[in-house]
């Protein structure tokens, strides 16, 4: 801090400084000024990484739970790999030149000097797994579904992050268009479910064969436009062909629109299997977009890739919701068997953000109807129910009488400390309560308590041997309703 302050004073208006400096140093040392405070006096969260609060958390767990019961009415079973991992596992599988793993990983050694790694995805390690468990003799195909946090070491955005979480499915040890269909099923179900529209997009690569033929096309392609596609782009003509279909940006896109199309490089094997995926999508009524140009951002793909987008236009263009496909070659790669597979992973956080966009989207149509003076009609409450409590021999009690209705199966809210009824009925409302429970010293003395509605603010006294029962009637009565 001397230093610093030694440097202030160096830069401090002279005498012979005129008004005019003095204004603009004057605001000079302010703006310094203002930088230093703004350092945080303790360590601040990582960049790209976000802390889960709980004004999101029903967002978390309805995400869980709905790909808990999907998968598992699928017949996927649960398996989580660590977190840490050897790094050559995503080195050798996603493949040099990728975006993952040149850029992406999170790399370190570990105490012994093994170079290690934070898991950039699931698949590698869950193919690590197969092998691992000598899975190859059991029944096939292995259906897994998998949960949980990943990191990438990416340029944070909307939709970026550096850890991030995904959902995960995989079949392994089958190559039929049926599994990859019910992996895309799986995945438009799960968004689905929790009331986003999607499209899939579609495209097939081919085999490792098909894809080394239609190569030396696209990159005899690219090499005579060289000049005019994008410094990245032209890295990757040597680095990663494929990767330049994946460009962004505005000066490669004419160019890539012009490429061959690898579809046209496939053999018939390839085209017949891509065929009868495609067939089984218009039977399930999935909708779905050919993309001759979707390859995919990893190498370990074979045939069948995909992506799920929002239906919705205005940000259909903007990340997927999720991706995956056919990947047969990279079992034997880590050491098994040959050993065919797809699968798919959804980003978690996107999906949030998706879910968000769309409620403030209903929001904003709701208050438009409100002022068009047409009111949609109010949703039924949930029941929700909160126990105020007034005075140290009432929140005693209050503590025992929660317990007892928590144990009983009747869950209440209550708040912890001695608060003023106002404040607790503010607090109520927040949480937006149906009702509220009240006990104050006269019902403490005379064994009775109040049930408030919310909505109409009227009150009732009961006894406190029947509150259980009526709050009981309550939670029915709403219940009851919300089928109707
Ligand atoms: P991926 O396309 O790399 O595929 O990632 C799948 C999804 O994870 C993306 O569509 C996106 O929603 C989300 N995601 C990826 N990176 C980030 C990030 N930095 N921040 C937020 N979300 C992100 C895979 O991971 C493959 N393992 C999928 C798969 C499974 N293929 C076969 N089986």
């Amino acid at each position: 801090m001397p230093v610093k302050n030694k440097k202030k004073v160096a830069k401090a208006p002279t005498k012979k400084t005129t008004a005019k400096n003095v204004k603009s140093v004057g605001s000079k040392t302010k703006k310094k000024e203002g930088a230093e405070k703004k350092q945080p006096k303790y360590p601040s969260l990582l960049r790209g990484m976000k802390d889960i609060l709980p004004k999101d958390e029903s967002y978390w767990k309805n995400m869980y739970h709905t790909a808990e019961s999907l998968a598992t009415s699928y017949g996927f079973g649960y398996l989580e790999t660590p977190i840490v991992e050897e790094a050559s596992l995503f080195i050798r599988t996603l493949g040099k030149g990728t975006d993952v793993v040149d850029k992406e990983m999170y790399l370190f050694e570990d105490r012994e000097g093994k170079k290690v790694c934070l898991r950039p995805e699931m698949t590698a390690s869950i193919a690590r797994a197969y092998v691992a468990h000598g899975m190859h003799v059991m029944p096939q195909p292995i259906k897994v579904w998998g949960y949980g946090p990943l990191f990438r070491y990416d340029r944070p955005q909307a939709g970026r992050y550096r850890q991030f979480h995904q959902f995960d499915c995989e079949t392994i040890g089958v190559h039929d268009p049926g599994a990859d269909a019910e992996l895309i099923v799986v995945a438009y179900n799960f968004l689905r479910d929790l009331g986003l529209e999607t499209v899939v997009h579609i495209n097939s690569i081919g085999t490792q064969e098909d894809r080394s033929r239609y190569l030396v096309e696209l990159v005899a392609y690219l090499r005579s436009k060289r000049s005019q596609l994008s410094e990245e782009s032209k890295l990757r003509i040597t680095k990663n062909p494929l990767r330049v279909l994946d460009s962004k940006e505005e000066q490669d896109q004419a160019i890539i629109e012009a490429a061959p199309q690898i579809i046209d490089w496939l053999s018939d094997e390839s085209r017949n299997y891509f065929m009868k995926v495609l067939e089984y999508l218009d039977e399930l009524e999935i909708p779905y977009l050919l993309q001759p140009r979707l390859v995919r951002g990893l190498d370990y793909y074979t045939d069948t890739v995909f992506e799920l987008y929002p239906l919705d236009e205005e940000v259909r263009s903007q990340n997927a919701l999720g991706g995956g496909g056919r990947y047969n070659g990279l079992i034997e790669q880590i050491g098994g068997q040959p050993t065919p597979a797809a699968g798919f992973a959804l980003g978690l956080e996107r999906v949030v953000l998706e879910l968000k966009r769309l409620e403030e989207k209903k929001q904003v149509a709701i208050q438009e109807a409100i002022q068009a003076g047409n009111p949609p009609e109010a949703p039924v409450p949930t029941p929700k129910i909160f126990f105020a409590h007034l005075g140290d021999q009432a929140s005693r009690r209050a503590l025992s009488l929660i317990e007892k209705l928590r144990r009983d199966g009747v869950v209440v809210l209550h708040r912890i400390g001695n608060n003023s009824l106002k404040n607790q009925l503010e607090f109520a409302n927040k949480q937006q309560v149906t009702h509220t429970v009240i006990l104050g010293q006269k019902e403490l003395q005379d064994g009775s308590i109040i049930i408030r509605d919310m909505a109409s603010g009227i009150q009732e006294i009961v006894d406190q041997k029947k509150l259980k029962r009526e709050l009981e009637k309550i939670l029915q009565r709403f219940t009851m309703t919300e089928i109707k």
